[in-house]
């Protein structure tokens, strides 16, 4: 152990948790397969935050989630499999090479009949959401391009119902994030977003720092009262 860098012992630990509370599952395993097969940044959340969504989910008894950054649909697929069968996801993704990939690894893992994707600029997608007055999401994942969480903060908000979960992924980004100065604008979008947080009464919010496959980084969970 003394020899292992920190974060070979995160990745190491991981996997002893992943294979030891985690049944190998083929279904998931092929739609990380097809991922890869299609040169997927491999950005996805790991099994173990995958399952720890699923979890959060569960207990809350979600039926409807709300999804902002599908890529290949693995996050939504551990969100969709917390759903009861009336259950229903709606995933906001603009790349069109993505949704593809996505939508055949929906049908892969068998969740496709309880998610919808919305092929647009999510800020579009979310404005349509309003306008439609679809809304009282029980749980919003927010996980696309960071420099928009603060606009995505403000629409998760209005699209909760009162004590949903909003739940923001990558926000320490191994620690980058308590740079000041830092001018990277996932940095600086991450930081606007915390400042919104920490100023707004509507919400309860917590920073989860995580360690493991995915390196050094971390969820904030805002409940909303
Ligand atoms: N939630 C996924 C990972 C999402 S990666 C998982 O854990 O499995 C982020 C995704 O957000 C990418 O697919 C990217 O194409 C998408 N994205 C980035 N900016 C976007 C925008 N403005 N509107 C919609 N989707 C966006
Ligand atoms: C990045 C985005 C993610 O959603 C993630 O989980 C990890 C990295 C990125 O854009 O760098
Ligand atoms: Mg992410």
């Amino acid at each position: 152990m003394m020899t292992m860098q920190e974060n070979q012992v995160w990745s190491e630990v991981d996997h002893y948790l992943i294979n030891s509370l985690q049944p190998r599952n083929d279904k998931m395993e092929k739609l990380l397969q097809n991922n890869r097969e299609n040169n997927l940044p491999e950005i996805d959340v790991s099994p173990t935050q995958g399952k720890f969504l699923w979890i959060l989910a569960k207990i809350m008894g979600a039926k409807k989630i709300l999804e902002i950054g599908t890529l290949g649909g693995y996050s939504t697929t551990w969100l969709a499999m917390a759903l009861p069968e009336d259950g229903k996801i709606i995933t906001l993704e603009n790349n069109s090479s993505h949704i593809k990939v996505a939508k055949e690894n929906f049908e892969t893992t068998g969740v496709h009949q309880k998610i919808t994707i919305m092929e647009d600029n999510a800020l579009t997608s979310l404005s349509k959401l309003q306008k439609d007055n679809i809304k009282d999401f029980d749980l919003i994942f927010i996980d696309a391009d960071k420099p928009n969480n603060p606009h995505y903060i403000d629409y998760a908000i209005k699209l909760a119902r009162k004590g949903a979960l909003i739940i923001a992924d990558n926000i320490v980004r191994n620690g980058d994030i308590i740079d000041k100065k830092s001018e990277d604008p996932k940095v600086v979008g991450i930081r606007h977003f915390i400042d919104m947080l920490s100023n707004d009464s509507r919400l309860e919010s917590v920073g989860l720092q995580t360690v493991g496959i995915k390196g050094y980084d971390g969820f904030i969970i805002s409940f909303v009262k």
